[in-house]
């Protein structure tokens, strides 16, 4: 049995884990969590999950549990379990454990600190190639989209909408503009500009998103964040979906219908070729 889990201060394999039925994060969805890719036993952009999940519990009105050093030294040693592999390490703090089912909750609860390592298998770049489809549908969401909650069944519904409908992820609409998908955030290009939702309430900040949006400064690549309204959608060159575990996708057809020439765009190659060069310096121990 391999460690794989650390749980309030232990490290245990998984059949050994266990959390309180009374835990607010199953009663009440009352938490929030990460995921973190890691490459070669390299954490990526360890600073940037981290800052967001302090902007999310501050968010659920939650302190944090540790500091940005211990949190370092808990998922390090997590990860070093599984030696220098590439994983995908999911991260939960939940409220903790209540004696009364009470939507408010008490003063001095413990919270439940949870992470989980598992391999990572991100797609190859043939798949990625392949691309995904994809169909739009109402945003049914809260206007607290920003945090990282676990509370996720509006996602969870969405994405079974799409598997349904033959897809594999839904971009999501709100006020006529398409925020992100069920659990990835949207990227257009239209005439050579790289465009993507500016952040706000209505979607998660990802750290993939800042990882392109850096990207495309850094190579001198047009972009914008701009609201993209529903209708660009089908009148895109290109569309793309991004997230910490499936990466950079082409949506290579929207509702059924083709988007741009129905292959991975041109830009999408280019920014994909960055994306890995920036995982290989990763792996080889360098700065990002
Ligand atoms: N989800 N938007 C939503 C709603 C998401 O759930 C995710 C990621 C993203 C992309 O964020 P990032 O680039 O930081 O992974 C955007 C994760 C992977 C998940 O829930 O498993």
């Amino acid at each position: 049995m391999s460690i794989d889990v650390y749980l309030n201060g232990e490290f245990l394999p998984i059949e050994k884990a266990r959390v309180s039925v009374t835990d607010r994060g199953f009663l009440f969805g009352d938490g929030v969590y990460e995921v973190i890719p890691v490459y070669a036993g390299h954490l990526f952009k360890l600073q940037h999950h981290l800052q967001r999940l302090h902007n999310s519990l501050r968010g659920i009105g939650m302190a944090n549990p540790h500091t940005q050093s211990e949190w370092q030294e808990i998922l390090t040693r997590l990860t070093a379990q599984l030696g220098s592999s590439d994983q995908a390490l999911y991260l939960q703090v939940t409220r903790g454990c209540t004696d009364v089912r009470d939507h408010a909750w008490p003063e001095n609860i413990e919270p439940t600190i949870y992470a989980r390592t598992k391999p990572l298998k991100t797609p190859t770049a043939e798949e990625k190639r392949r691309g995904i489809h994809a169909i739009t549908l109402d945003d049914p969401r809260w206007k607290l989209c920003n945090i990282k909650a676990i509370t996720l069944l509006a996602n969870v519904l969405a994405r079974h909408e799409a598997k349904q409908a033959g897809a594999q992820e839904a971009i999501l609409i709100s006020d006529d503009l398409a925020t992100e998908g069920a659990a990835s955030n949207l990227f257009i290009v239209r005439d050579k500009l790289l465009m993507t939702p500016p952040k706000s309430d209505s979607l998660l900040p990802g750290i993939t998103r800042e990882i392109v949006l850096e990207l495309a400064k850094r190579h001198g690549i047009p972009y914008a964040e701009a609201n993209i309204a529903a209708g660009d959608l089908h009148t895109a060159d290109e569309i793309w979906m991004s997230s910490s575990t499936k990466e950079i996708l082409p949506v290579l057809k929207l509702n059924g219908q083709s988007i741009g020439n129905g292959v991975a765009g041109a830009l999408w190659e280019e920014m994909n070729t960055l994306y890995e060069a920036c995982k290989q310096r990763l792996r080889q121990g360098e700065e990002i």
